[in-house]
């Protein structure tokens, strides 16, 4: 099973509308036919940028896919300050990130509320990337794996085979975002070969070798190669390393860079 490698830069509270178009424009110049065909490529702007970059995408015909960091689970109603699922459609988002760590620690969402926010985004024909993660503490008290496949398991359990298959996962260490400290290549592959083996066993052996599987954590054009290199890795959510056009080109151009 060959998999599309998928590449998201996440561009969290940064740029807003007027930089996001420069941003989009500057990396499809540095962007080409061939990097489109071997690697999807999606941008997650503010929800401010969204109709900016929406459009600048249209009418340049650039194929980046548009990406949102998160919705609500709701289709509408009183939720001061929520965007819907269906507003994000309406945009032609491809991609929406959901349960980032972020959110789950700052904005304390659930296992369950993210569960919820799955079947909001796929009701609307968009792929969730469905982030998971430890923290240092649990880290060193050697309980990555029991919260990464908790998370899994709460996330992709009760779901047809066909849906999982075409879903987006990102395995986001909380201590490697933002801070420069990146898992080893090793170790993202250890964990990343465990959520396929607990996809496997939720949704079966189809779909967990179609289901794609991202690190994200300080991706950079240094390391990104190696990252790509581990069998289980099909790609990175990146942060503030998408943020610089001509880096975020350099990482979707992996095949080029050496490690
Ligand atoms: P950094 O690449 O800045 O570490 O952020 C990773 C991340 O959280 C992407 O969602």
């Amino acid at each position: 099973m060959t998999r599309k490698p998928i590449i998201s830069g996440n561009w969290k509270m940064n740029l807003n509308h007027f930089e996001a178009i420069q941003t989009v424009q500057k990396l499809s110049y540095q962007l080409t036919k061939e990097d489109y065909a071997a690697v999807d490529v999606s941008v997650h702007p503010p929800f401010t940028d969204l109709r900016s970059v929406q459009t600048v995408l249209d009418v340049d015909e650039i194929p980046i896919k548009l990406g949102a960091q998160h919705c609500h689970q709701d289709e509408k109603g009183a939720f001061t300050g929520e965007i819907s699922p269906a507003f994000l459609a309406k945009l032609s988002v491809k991609y929406v990130i959901v349960g980032h760590s972020e959110r789950r620690e700052l904005f304390g969402e659930t296992d369950e509320i993210v569960s919820k926010k799955i079947d909001a985004i796929l009701k609307q024909e968009m792929t969730p990337i469905i982030c998971c993660g430890e923290t240092l503490q649990e880290r060193e008290a050697g309980e990555t794996e029991s919260k990464v496949l908790t998370q899994i398991r709460s996330a992709l359990t009760k779901r047809n085979a066909d849906v999982v298959s075409a879903l987006v996962v990102a395995y986001e260490p909380i201590w490697a975002i933002g801070t420069g400290l990146t898992a080893t290549s090793q170790d993202a592959q250890a964990v990343i070969g465990a959520i396929r083996a607990e996809i496997a066993d939720l949704a079966g052996a189809d779909a967990a070798a179609a289901v794609r599987i991202q690190y994200g954590g300080s991706v950079k054009s240094s390391n990104i190669a190696e990252l790509m290199a581990m069998p289980d890795i099909d790609g990175a959510l990146v942060g503030g390393a998408s943020l610089e056009t001509e880096e975020f080109a350099k990482i979707v151009q992996f095949r080029n860079v050496r490690s």
